[in-house]
């Protein structure tokens, strides 16, 4: 890559996701006995749990007239729609309809495959034969389910804005030194060297830091003894929608502190062709218990979501034509998304086209591969 390439832009207007994939659609504490609806993919769902606990997504449209089920009742485990009154199993059969005594033997609302795992619920919204949950991302290696680090969910922050433009935002260092000026960074990040990885489905990227000043709140949040650490900033990406962002710290002055790792886990999954959820969690060494922890890291996503939504609202104003992009070097790890992403559109959609299943596509791409050389 040439250090300015000059690409048309045409992101934010992209309505298409990859389907044959697994998304967090909710934390689990979200979804209880009342009927909910959340957008996943350009589709309405609607999420609830029977009576014994089990969550279920199921197409949030009646098919009789197009009412959404999530605007009427539960009955048990039977959804009731608010509009006529026709009824639901969990498995998204009709099995009653009030006006005759004949249910139309093929009325039945779409039951998405729906797996609860550590404190968040991930939906397919593909082809339900493909739905493996093998492919979800093992929460060990996100820290969530590491015994030695203690996770908790934070907040869902939705952002009105394309959900390319998101996942960008997370593999994206660069911008942490000016657009959260003072939060994570003395200053330091955006000029680092930065190493990149690939092993599986997962990409890092790592920057390391020697004896630099510490900002005094991660100093309080991290109890540390010193005002210097050695630091490492991991961006890791597993299968494009789950990023971590690692931050490792350790005391030159005080090695007996010891090394304390915060995660920072997002889970990203688009609710439609502009609008995107960022579903936040925390893995840490020590828990950070101060009372404002959550608010203060939701202040720094939130200037991710304001910038985001004004990059978005320039786009519809200008329209693609008069939005050109120039990328340059430390781009190649947002260019490397952007087209694995639309290779797994095309590849869904190619098969689908043949008639043939479509596979999740779990190969590099040649394309990333190359824009990952260019990199190094
Ligand atoms: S729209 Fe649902 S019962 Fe008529
Ligand atoms: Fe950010």
């Amino acid at each position: 890559m040439t250090d300015q390439v000059e690409k048309a832009c045409v992101i934010p207007g992209m309505a298409e996701y990859p389907r044959n994939h697994w998304y967090v659609i909710a934390f689990s504490r979200e979804v209880g006995r009342a009927l909910m609806r959340r957008d996943c993919l350009g589709d309405p769902v609607l999420l609830y749990r029977t009576a014994e606990g089990e969550p279920i997504a199921l197409f949030d449209r009646c098919p009789h007239r197009g009412m959404p089920l999530s605007m009427g009742r539960l009955l048990g485990d039977v959804v009731q729609c608010g509009y006529h009154g026709f009824e639901y199993d969990s498995a998204g059969v009709c099995i009653k309809v009030p006006s005759q005594d004949a249910v139309p033997a093929t009325m039945c609302v779409h039951r998405y495959p729906l797996v609860e795992k550590w404190q968040w619920l991930w939906i397919w919204m593909g082809d339900p034969a493909l739905a493996d949950p093998a492919l979800i991302p093992d929460h060990r290696e996100l820290g969530l389910e590491d015994p030695s680090l203690t996770s908790e969910p934070y907040f869902i922050l939705p952002i009105d804005a394309n959900y390319l433009l998101a996942l960008e935002n997370l593999v994206d260092a660069t911008h942490i030194t000016y657009l959260h000026e003072g939060n994570f960074d003395t200053g330091n990040v955006a000029a680092a060297p930065a190493r990149l990885e690939q092993q599986g489905t997962l990409v890092r990227m790592i920057r390391e830091f020697k004896n630099e000043p510490v900002p005094p709140m991660i100093r309080e949040m991290l109890s540390l003894k010193g005002d210097r650490v050695d630091r490492s900033l991991i961006l890791d990406n597993y299968s494009l929608n789950m990023f971590v962002v690692r931050f490792i710290f350790t005391e030159p002055d005080y090695p007996e502190t010891g090394e304390r790792v915060n995660n920072l886990v997002i889970a990203v999954t688009p609710g439609g062709p502009k609008s995107v959820y960022q579903f936040a969690a925390m893995a840490q060494t020590i828990p950070d218990r101060r009372p404002n922890r959550i608010q203060e890291l939701e202040t720094v996503l939130r200037q991710d979501k304001v910038a985001l939504e004004a990059i978005q609202q320039m786009f519809d104003q200008l329209g693609p034509e008069r939005c050109p992009e120039f990328s340059v070097k430390a781009d190649a790890n947002s260019l490397r998304t952007r087209s694995m992403i639309a290779e797994m559109v095309e590849a869904e959609r190619a098969t689908e086209s043949n008639g043939a299943r479509p596979k999740p596509l779990r190969r590099r791409s040649d394309r990333a591969v190359a824009s990952e050389r260019a990199f190094r």
